[in-house]
């Protein structure tokens, strides 16, 4: 199971959803064969992900300031089998930058949203890189709120053990 958490700039949300979704299958004994992340944009390429997203992690004791950040690339079509993207806006991206190669049509584009619970107060991971502090933990509750349903789903769809 190849999975690729997409953002815009690859520095706040998707470095933590690679980060809690690493934590998770360590905790349940699963295995991944590639977990990664990616922005849609490339303004932050090379830099380690935000401090406030270090922190967020590090409260939960997950160590993430290792991840440096990269733009998707058209390979990720053909490599990764789930691209989950965190906002409508990357998730539109990403379906247009998909090449039409038929090695490329094998990711599967999802929305982290789609995995939220019934009861969520978004319909989609909020960016947090404007805001304050707060937009960090409830980035990470939405999180982590969507991953037993998102493990379950990419489970049921033959990829983990
Ligand atoms: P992310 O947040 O997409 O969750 O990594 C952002 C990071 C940087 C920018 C925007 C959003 N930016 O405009 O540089």
């Amino acid at each position: 199971m190849k999975v690729l958490f997409l953002c815009l700039g690859n520095i706040c949300r998707s470095p933590l959803a690679e980060g809690a979704f690493r934590h998770i299958l360590a905790e349940q004994n699963l295995a991944a064969t590639l977990v990664d992340s990616a922005g849609t944009g490339g303004w932050h390429v090379g830099e380690p992900p935000d401090p406030r997203s270090v922190a967020t992690a590090r409260r939960h004791g997950i160590d993430i300031s290792a991840q440096r950040a990269r733009q998707l690339h058209a390979d990720d079509f053909a490599r990764f089998d789930w691209i989950v993207a965190m906002d409508d806006d990357n998730y539109h991206t990403a379906h247009a930058r998909r090449p039409g190669g038929d090695r490329h049509q094998h990711a599967r584009l999802v929305r982290m949203a789609d995995f939220f619970p019934e009861d969520a107060a978004h319909d989609h991971v909020p960016d947090p890189y404007y805001g304050g502090p707060r937009g960090f933990d409830e980035v990470w509750a939405l999180l982590t709120s969507a991953m037993p349903r998102f493990i379950a789903h990419v489970g049921s769809a033959g990829g983990l053990p």
